[in-house]
């Protein structure tokens, strides 16, 4: 199967194993000539952040990486970040790696030409148009895992390191320039990374589905991410060399995070504070809490989990669903239930607070309140 292909949907896409090897003339084409890359603590030193950085060394545009960035992103990393990349003379930004390199990449070239203070920019009303968008500098994409989908995405979120709030800041011109999605990229991620990210992608595809707003090209995208992750998630656990099922997963991703502009839900409103506060996975806190939330939701979702099951080849409607994602769940050795992620002592009044807070809250197909919110932590428990 000839999985190689240049998208335009909803950005300039080129997709493929190999593909990293047109980052000098992607960084041409977005019109940057000094590009920041910039990765996560943990990607620095690898090879294929190495062998990325000559590739743009051997095509003149510098070695420059800014690597100082924590799993859930702060604004101290964004100060941090923007020093290098004003004292460097840089006029673009290649953000590389998982959620955090990508949300941080996006957010520096965001802030480069920026007057106003980050937290200015919150996804609010209309703040985004406090921007200067001219001002924002061209990104490229590069995403090594397969389910933030942050590559196509036109929000970072940030972590404020005083009040441990997750917030999301938003500008159109958030969405990079050019994406390369090459799945050769995450071909070294460890299994419990590809299974959380993975969920990530799933839940984005089954939130996106369930929520009640009218966009029916999502509607679609999200159905069609559901039945990538459910045939290539396990061979991609099974087996990283999996070629073809990481460009599968990787495709997925894309889709997750593309689709879910019809909106989120309950599973993303709890996995934001329990990442803000806990510091866990988000993709596996997304996975820990996706039983719990089906069943909450399944008076109202019900009915469109029976097409999905149907689409999906699963027998039995939305008991079939449930079943299937269970043993999904299972099967990539996900934690049962919070406390056996890691989640000690927690303050559920405080979650319940910061979820009801939460953006996808408003995606969720029955309304939350504090009192099934409440319910639903301690049913995670
Ligand atoms: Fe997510």
């Amino acid at each position: 199967m000839n999985l190689i292909a240049n998208w335009s949907y909803p950005t300039a896409i080129r997709f493929g194993a190999g593909r990293i090897s047109e980052i000098v003339d992607a960084c041409n084409a977005a019109g940057i000539k000094k590009p920041l890359l910039v990765t996560d603590k943990g990607l620095a030193d690898m090879v294929i952040t190495q062998s990325t950085l000559d590739l743009l060394a051997a095509g003149g545009l510098g070695r420059a990486m800014f690597a100082d960035v924590d799993p859930n992103p702060t604004e101290l990393n964004v100060e941090a970040g923007l020093q290098v990349y004003r004292d460097g003379g840089h006029d673009g930004v290649v953000a590389f790696g998982g959620g955090s390199g990508l949300d941080l990449g996006k957010c520096l070239a965001f802030m480069a030409g920026q007057t106003r203070p980050l937290w200015d920019f919150e996804d609010i009303d209309d703040w985004w148009t406090r921007a200067d968008a001219d001002a924002i500098a061209p990104i490229v994409a590069v995403p090594t895992t397969a389910g933030t989908g942050s590559e196509v995405g036109r929000a970072s979120v940030i972590t404020n390191s005083v009040t441990h709030q997750k917030k999301i800041i938003f500008h159109p011109k958030f969405l990079p320039s050019i994406v390369i999605c090459d799945p050769e990229l995450t071909v070294g991620m460890p299994s419990f990374i590809t299974a959380g990210t993975g969920m990530d992608a799933f839940a984005h595809c089954l939130e996106a589905f369930c929520s009640p707003h009218y966009h029916p090209m999502s509607q679609g995208m999200a159905l069609e991410g559901m039945r990538l992750v459910k045939e290539n998630l396990p061979k991609a656990f099974a087996d990283g060399t999996d070629i073809e099922a990481r460009a599968h997963m990787m495709a997925a991703a894309a889709m997750g995070a593309t689709a879910f502009q019809k909106g989120l839900g309950a599973i993303h409103a709890m996995s934001h504070p329990l990442g803000a506060v806990h510091n866990t996975h988000h993709g596996t806190t997304n996975a820990v809490v996706m039983l719990e939330v089906l069943k909450f939701n399944r008076p109202a979702v019900e009915g469109k989990l029976v097409q999905a099951a149907n689409y999906l080849g699963i027998d039995g409607g939305f008991d079939g669903f449930f079943d299937f994602a269970a043993s999904l769940i299972n099967d990539l050795g996900i934690p049962k239930n919070l406390t056996e992620l890691g989640v000690k002592n927690p303050d559920i009044e405080a979650l319940t607070q910061e979820a009801l807070k939460d953006p996808s809250t408003g995606g969720n197909p029955i309304e939350m309140t504090y009192d099934n919110t409440k319910a639903l932590f301690e049913a995670c428990i």
